[in-house]
């Protein structure tokens, strides 16, 4: 029995408006899209150009490249921006002339280098994803070696540093990205205030601004569309006014950054902060809602772990850039491997799914079950609830929790449940994570969703525990299916726990 699956969270009466959508709004074939880019070809292509690093005066670039011409703008969001993040606090930062590939990596060039395939979508010309920051890094270095140019990289296990004058591929930086992404813009996407599924492949259910206007859309600059359920072939839209396709949208993309506060002085090319647990991706997935596809939004996790809505576009130098950067992550390999100790189960549920999952996960480990409670209930009606968690996530609240004996100390992996909210976490999650100490804590999340998945939801509770350590996650659509028990099995086994 599935207890909330009678209420899915769709909105029905919009059944119509999204055929409606996906008739009208075919996608734009990528042979359309590169003509609409032709006037930008001069700028990529084969072109000689000085400034690389052996002196020769030449470097070719790949064909699929663009030339970001350097300048300066406002990284991050206005306070006014709706749904943004506290972690995007505007400054004025510069970049230098950089190449950026016009194209997100696809699963071909990603094979050609590696012979592997990580991706959960399959197609030559879909992106590459399910990669980890890691496996991004090695890539760029392995294409580099093969086409004859000096590596990026320096990587010893988790420790990876970045030899700003190598002319090899590279990921661009958190800046770079967000640079090129606006294109001149400072509006929330490169479209301008809002965007359609004409624009990007994201969950088109959820338009900017949805949150707000759930049960009024009417004013909705973007109404809600079709919502794919995969990755598409990169440039299958128009591209951005630097020719860049994909920037919001199909799958985010992993920069070099660590994942922190930004540094408001750092202000000319700035690498990031220089430890860290987390590395940032940004630029939303076919998975995400648009107001996770925002130019300003901030995605961040564990550097050994690749996600289903997160890929790569390379980077590469025009003029050498002085020193080597990076540091070891704040958290050592040792930590990445460690055991899996004293397991406890905290979950929070409204309609019971999760709890159902919990358990079930209880069963199969043996270990000992908490359920996350608030001091004051949410509403037992699904249209009142579902405002009730809009307001709490939009002012970042930390509801109250019922005090309880857990002693977090006695516990070395968290298997932490909740059902998606909004795209998130429920905020008693958010509560429950600063009711303690995570530091060196195993956190491997579990999550029922109503078709969305995992959302945004690891990514904020990496933010919220930085200093935990991440494990794979699993989402459950509901309450599942027959093939549960299997799925909580396998998704133990990744973890390196095991049956009771
Ligand atoms: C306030 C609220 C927000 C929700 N937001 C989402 C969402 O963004 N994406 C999604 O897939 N499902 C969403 N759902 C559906 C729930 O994730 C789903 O019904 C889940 O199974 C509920 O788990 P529970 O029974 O443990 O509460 C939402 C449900 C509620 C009540």
């Amino acid at each position: 029995m599935k207890g909330f699956s009678m209420r899915r969270f769709s909105v029905l009466p919009l059944a119509l408006m999204l055929i409606l959508a996906a008739w009208i709004c075919p996608v734009i074939a990528r042979g359309a899209a590169e003509k609409a880019n032709e006037g930008n070809s001069k700028e990529s292509a084969n072109e000689s150009v000085g400034g690389d690093a052996e002196g020769t005066g030449k470097m070719t670039v790949p064909d699929n490249f663009v030339l970001i011409k350097g300048g300066s703008f406002l990284m991050g969001s206005p306070e006014s921006e709706a749904w943004r993040g506290a972690d995007e606090k505007q400054h004025r930062v510069t970049v230098n002339d950089f190449y950026l590939a016009r194209y997100e990596l696809t699963q071909t060039e990603y094979q050609e280098i590696t012979g592997q395939n990580p991706s959960s979508f399959s197609g030559q010309n879909l992106p590459v994803e399910n990669v980890s920051w890691l496996a991004a890094i090695t890539y760029c270095n392995a294409r580099s070696e093969k086409e004859g140019l000096e590596p990026v990289y320096a990587i010893d296990g988790q420790t990876v540093t970045w030899n700003r004058a190598a002319n090899g591929y590279r990921l661009p930086t958190e800046a770079e990205w967000e640079y090129a992404c606006r294109a001149g813009t400072a509006t929330p996407f490169y479209v301008v205030n809002s965007i359609s599924v004409e624009d990007a492949n994201y969950y088109g259910h959820y338009p900017y601004g949805i949150e707000d206007n759930y049960f009024s859309q009417e004013k909705l600059e973007i109404k809600p569309g079709q919502y794919r359920e995969t990755t598409l072939p990169v440039g299958s839209f128009k591209p951005n006014k630097f020719g860049l396709f994909d920037a919001h949208g199909n799958v985010s993309e992993w920069v070099w950054d660590y994942y922190g506060e930004y540094d408001l002085e750092a202000n000319i090319d700035p690498v990031g902060p220089t430890s860290g647990s987390l590395r940032a991706y940004r630029g939303g997935g076919w998975n995400d809602f648009a107001k996770n596809l925002r130019s300003a939004y901030r995605g961040s996790a564990p550097p050994n772990q690749g996600l289903f809505n997160v890929g790569i576009r390379l980077a590469r130098n025009v003029a050498p850039a002085g020193g080597v950067v990076g540091a070891p992550p704040a958290i050592g390999r040792g930590q990445m491997d460690n055991k899996a100790g004293k397991v406890l189960v905290a979950f929070f549920s409204w309609s019971g799914n999760t709890r159902g999952l919990a358990s079930a996960i209880q069963r199969q480990t043996g270990a000992e079950l908490f359920e996350i409670k608030t001091i004051k209930a949410y509403s037992g009606d699904y249209n009142l609830v579902l405002e009730e968690a809009r307001q709490e996530q939009k002012s970042s609240a930390l509801p109250k929790l019922v005090d309880s004996s857990l002693n977090l100390d006695l516990y070395d992996t968290i298997l932490l449940g909740y059902p998606n909210w909004w795209a998130s976490i429920p905020r008693p999650i958010a509560s429950f994570l600063k009711s303690g100490d995570f530091s060196g804590k195993k956190i491997i999340p579990f999550c029922s969703h109503g078709g969305g998945r995992l959302g945004q939801s690891v990514s904020d509770i990496a933010k919220l525990a930085p200093k935990a350590i991440l494990g794979e996650s699993l989402s459950v659509y509901y309450s599942g299916d027959s093939s549960l028990t299997k799925a909580i099995e396998g998704w133990l086994a990744k973890n390196g726990l095991k049956k009771k």
